[in-house]
């Protein structure tokens, strides 16, 4: 492939998986989902890992979309990968729920890793183009890029939570993360907290004056803004609503015995998803007999995540053995109480495993957004089904409705879990009713949309695919945004 592109997105993972060598395909998720037509439109490139070690294939395209594979070495996923991005700063953005480690040898390749994918934006981009950078793996790549290719708009999103001050001030590196974010021209976040987060960081370890949500910083404007994140609704709508999936929804209740009240979680197995809590919450009111087997049952669905980083490994162990007492103790011949399933699944398996549960607990302890509490509301297209969700996560700014929890309160917990499977169906249809209303006003679609206007490109213009950008400099302004911090 030749040619710059006026739209590229940088982001760890490329947005495709390898199905057979050398056979891609498009992967589900809504981050592509959302920016498939932008990058259709401008021939954009996105820029990722493929997800294994060594030497990357060369660049191919997919659906209109420019590929560029970067290749990361076996010590690079060690040390970037599965260290400084997923044991350092991880655990440090989400409250430090576990312990985040510092090494220094894992510095240097996160360096050299930002490094490279910086530079392939650098020679990707044309003249004056839009860069969109994607998470906490790469914050490093703005201030780089901006070196390497000053004509350029930069963006960078943080899918996950920004910490409080008090807790950024405990990486060894935090002035080369700082001045790596402040590379961009907009600082996407989750939340207006976040946002706010980042400013005082800002003003607290360089001491620069943020004025609303811009800051100065070497004679550049930067803004920072908050931008929720949404799920591709109308596709969830869609599968959720097909024949296949309603029937498949009926067998999983067959399969279950036909209980009265499935109870459902669905999680990366993430220490950060509070799965622990949500068990022993289950469990304390099957001991308690509020609940019983077989008239309830619990499914969790844990996707098998990082198993590398002892911290995974550890979480595995722990719920497993959460998971062995429970149906010990509750379970009967045939009937366990909780069907633990270590796997992943089809978007078509997962909404029907949605339309079944009668109450989806969703309970992190700390959580950016939370993608699955929105596709939970988007597939119950027949407006039935309760959402137990953290308050901690993302999402509960955005689901009010839900019944709310902190998960760090076991009673309030139960409590919450009773109050939602005993609730009645006109209660149930009028908060699902609401939480519909917010995700399909509020998707995907939207989500990018809004960033990108405030990055001053027009995503409802025609984009062209060379050298010329459809965005507008305005002289060094920030753009107006719709999310303020
Ligand atoms: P995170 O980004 O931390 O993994 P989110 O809830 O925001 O958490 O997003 C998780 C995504 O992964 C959702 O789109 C969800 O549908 C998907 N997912 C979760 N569990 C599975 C599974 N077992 N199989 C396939 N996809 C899954
Ligand atoms: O939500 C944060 C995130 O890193 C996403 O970007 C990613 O899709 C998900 O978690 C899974 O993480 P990983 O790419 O490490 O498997």
């Amino acid at each position: 492939m030749t040619g710059k592109s006026s739209f590229v997105v940088v982001a760890n993972r490329l947005p495709v998986d390898e199905v057979s060598p050398g056979q891609w395909r498009r992967s589900p998720g809504g981050l592509v989902t959302a920016l498939h037509p932008v990058l259709q439109a401008a021939r954009g490139g996105w820029i990722g890992w493929p997800g294994s070690s060594g030497p990357a294939p060369a660049p191919f395209e997919l659906d209109g979309m420019q590929l560029y594979p970067v290749p990361l070495s076996a010590e690079e996923i060690e040390r970037y990968y599965e260290g400084f991005a997923n044991s350092t700063l991880w655990p440090l953005y989400h409250d430090a729920v576990e312990p985040p480690l510092f090494r220094r040898a894992w510095w240097a390749s996160y360096l050299r890793v930002n490094e490279r994918f910086a530079q392939a934006a650098a020679d990707l981009a044309a003249p004056g183009g839009v860069v969109w950078v994607q998470d906490y793996q790469l914050q490093l790549v703005p201030s780089i890029l901006r070196e390497l290719r000053p004509d350029l708009r930069i963006g960078f999103f943080l899918h996950i939570p920004f910490p409080p001050v008090e807790l950024f001030m405990q990486l060894p590196r935090r002035v080369e993360l700082l001045r790596g974010l402040l590379g961009a021209d907009l600082v996407g976040f989750q939340r207006p907290l976040a946002a706010q987060n980042f400013l005082r960081l800002a003003r607290h370890l360089l001491g620069l004056r943020p004025r609303g949500s811009v800051v100065e910083v070497d004679g550049r404007l930067v803004q920072a803004g908050a931008f929720p994140i949404s799920i591709d609704t109308p596709a969830i709508e869609a599968v959720a609503a097909s024949a296949e999936v309603q029937a498949r929804a009926k067998e999983i209740r067959q399969e279950l015995g036909d209980p009265k009240t499935l109870i459902l979680g669905v999680d990366r197995l993430d220490y950060t998803k509070g799965i622990e809590h949500r068990l022993k919450a289950f469990r304390e009111l099957l001991a308690d007999g509020r609940l019983a087997v077989p008239e309830t049952v619990m499914v969790q669905v844990a996707t098998p995540s990082r198993e590398r980083v002892e911290h995974y490994h550890e979480l595995r162990v722990k719920v497993e053995r959460e998971v062995g007492w429970i149906n010990g103790d509750f379970g009967r011949v045939g009937l366990p109480a909780v069907h633990y399933l270590h796997q992943s699944y089809s978007l078509t398996e997962l909404a029907a495993l949605y339309r079944a549960a009668d109450v989806m607990m969703v309970t992190p302890l700390r959580d950016g957004m939370n993608l699955v509490a929105k596709e939970y509301v988007a597939a119950r297209v027949d407006h039935g089904g309760a959402l137990v969700l953290s308050e901690f996560a993302g999402a509960a700014a955005d689901l009010r409705q839900a019944y709310l929890v902190n998960p760090h309160d076991l009673d309030g917990l139960k409590e919450a879990v009773l109050n939602a499977a005993h609730a009645s169906p006109a209660e149930l249809s009028r908060r699902m009713r609401a939480l519909r209303r917010q995700v399909r006003t509020h998707d995907v679609q939207h989500w990018a949309r809004s960033f990108l206007a405030a990055l001053g490109l027009d995503t409802r213009q025609p984009l062209s695919s060379g050298d010329s950008t459809g965005h507008e400099h305005g002289g060094g302004e920030p753009a107006a945004r719709e999310h303020t911090a």
